[in-house]
C-alpha cells in the first residue's frame, strides 16, 4: 500500500521507467534457467565425444574400438534426434515456451553426432573407397536408411539459423524442417534393420518415436476437428 501511493507520488517518465526496470528483471528471471539449461545441455552433449576421445587416446575401448565408436555415436544421435522432437510436445504441456530456445543446439548436436557416426563409417570402415560405399548402400537395406536419415539431415542443419528462417520464411521453413519426423522414422528404421536377433532396443526407441509422433498427429487432428465443427 506504502509502496502503491509512493507510485503514485512519482512523476509519469519515472514511473514508465521503474514499469520497464520490472519488465526487464523478470525477463532476465525467465532467461536465467534456459542459459543455466543451454550450458547444460552444451557440457552433456560433449560427454559422448570426450569419453570416446580419451577411449582412444588411452586405448580403452575394446577389441574392437570401430564398433563402439560406431555405437556410440549413433545411439548418441538417435537420442538427440527424439529429445529434438520431444520439444514441443513439452512445451504445449508445460507451457514454458522459451524452452523453443534450445532446440536448435539440440538439432545441432544430433547432426554433429551423426556426422561421427557417419565420418567413422567413411573413413574407418570403408577407407574413403566410394566404390566400396556406393555397394554397401545399394546392398544392405539399413545402410539405405542410415543414409537416407543423413541425407533428411543435412538440410536441417543447414537451414537452422536465423537467418536461413528469416530468408526462407516462417511458413516454408516450417515445412521443410517436417523432415525432422521422416529423419527421425528412417533413423529408427535404420537401427531397427540392423539388428540380428534381438529387437528390443529397437523396439523402445520405436516406441519413444510413436508417442512423439501421436502427441503431434493428435493435437494436429483435434484444430483440424474443432475449426470444421
Ligand atoms: C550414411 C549413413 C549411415 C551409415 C553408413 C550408418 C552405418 C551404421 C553401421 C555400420 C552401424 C553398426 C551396424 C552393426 O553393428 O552391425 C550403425 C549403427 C547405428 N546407427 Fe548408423 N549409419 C548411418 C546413419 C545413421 C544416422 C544418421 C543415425 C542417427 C541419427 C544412425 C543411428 C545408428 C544407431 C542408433 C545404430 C545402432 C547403435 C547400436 O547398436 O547401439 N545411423 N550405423
Amino acid at each position: 500500500m506504502i509502496h502503491e501511493s509512493h507510485d503514485q507520488s512519482l512523476k509519469p517518465e519515472a514511473r514508465s521507467l521503474r514499469h520497464a526496470r520490472g519488465q526487464l528483471s523478470s525477463i532476465s528471471r525467465i532467461r536465467k534457467p534456459i542459459t543455466t539449461l543451454k550450458i547444460l545441455i552444451v557440457v552433456t552433449g560433449l560427454l559422448p565425444a570426450a569419453a570416446l576421445v580419451v577411449g582412444v587416446l588411452t586405448d580403452a575401448l575394446g577389441a574392437n574400438p570401430v564398433e563402439k565408436i560406431t555405437h556410440q555415436t549413433g545411439t548418441t544421435g538417435l537420442a538427440f534426434l527424439l529429445i529434438t522432437l520431444s520439444i514441443t510436445p513439452l512445451r504445449r504441456m508445460t507451457g514454458w515456451h522459451e524452452l523453443i530456445r534450445i532446440r536448435r543446439m539440440l538439432g545441432l548436436f544430433a547432426f554433429f553426432y551423426a556426422t561421427l557416426h557417419v565420418l567413422t563409417w567413411v573413413v574407418l570402415d570403408q577407407f574413403f573407397d566410394p566404390y566400396a560405399m556406393t555397394k554397401d548402400v545399394i546392398k544392405r537395406p539399413f545402410i539405405t536408411a542410415g543414409m537416407t536419415t543423413y541425407l533428411l539431415l543435412v538440410p536441417l542443419a543447414l537451414t537452422s539459423s536465423a537467418a536461413m528462417i528469416r530468408r526462407l520464411g516462417g511458413r516454408r521453413w516450417q515445412q521443410l524442417h517436417r523432415l525432422t519426423y521422416l529423419a527421425a522414422i528412417a533413423a529408427v528404421v535404420h537401427f531397427w534393420w540392423l539388428v540380428k536377433a534381438d529387437v528390443t532396443e529397437p523396439q523402445r526407441w520405436a516406441l519413444a518415436l510413436t508417442v512423439l509422433l501421436g502427441f503431434r498427429a493428435w493435437w494436429t487432428l483435434r484444430t483440424r476437428l474443432s475449426s470444421r465443427f
